[in-house]
């Protein structure tokens, strides 16, 4: 999947999971633009502040159930995606062996 130059939208991105994807996209891929629809029933703003301040970052308080929000949205890609995933989980594995191999 191209991520480069795509829009994409990031649902629950501004819980634990997507904004940690939020991150890595925005480190490591050129994606043109970013929608985060979240409700914020949990998760934190504080969780996406650092994201938002890219200008190809926005936020739309909002409920995936509700069809109107969600169908603005339904052409662009979707996050996470499995290679996000993978790679966040490669990372998180890594840490955890240099903090193991220091220990
Ligand atoms: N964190 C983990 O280790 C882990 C592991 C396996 C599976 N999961 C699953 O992955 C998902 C995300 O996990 P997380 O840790 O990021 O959770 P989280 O609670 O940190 O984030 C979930 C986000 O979804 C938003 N949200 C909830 N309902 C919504 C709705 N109807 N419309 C829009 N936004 C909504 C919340 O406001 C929140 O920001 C969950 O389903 C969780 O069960 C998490």
């Amino acid at each position: 999947m191209n991520i480069d130059g795509a829009s994409i939208l990031v649902t629950a991105g501004c819980g634990f999971i997507g904004s940690s994807a939020i991150d890595l996209l925005l480190k490591e891929y050129a994606p043109a633009r970013i929608v985060i629809l979240d409700n914020l029933v949990r998760g934190s703003l504080a969780n996406v502040e650092a994201a938002l301040k890219d200008p190809r970052v926005t936020l739309v308080r909002g409920d995936i159930r509700d069809a109107p929000t969600s169908h603005r949205f339904l052409n662009f890609r979707t996050a996470p995606f499995y290679q996000i995933i993978q790679k966040m989980w490669e990372r998180h594995l890594a840490a955890k062996f240099e903090h193991f191999a220091a220990a």
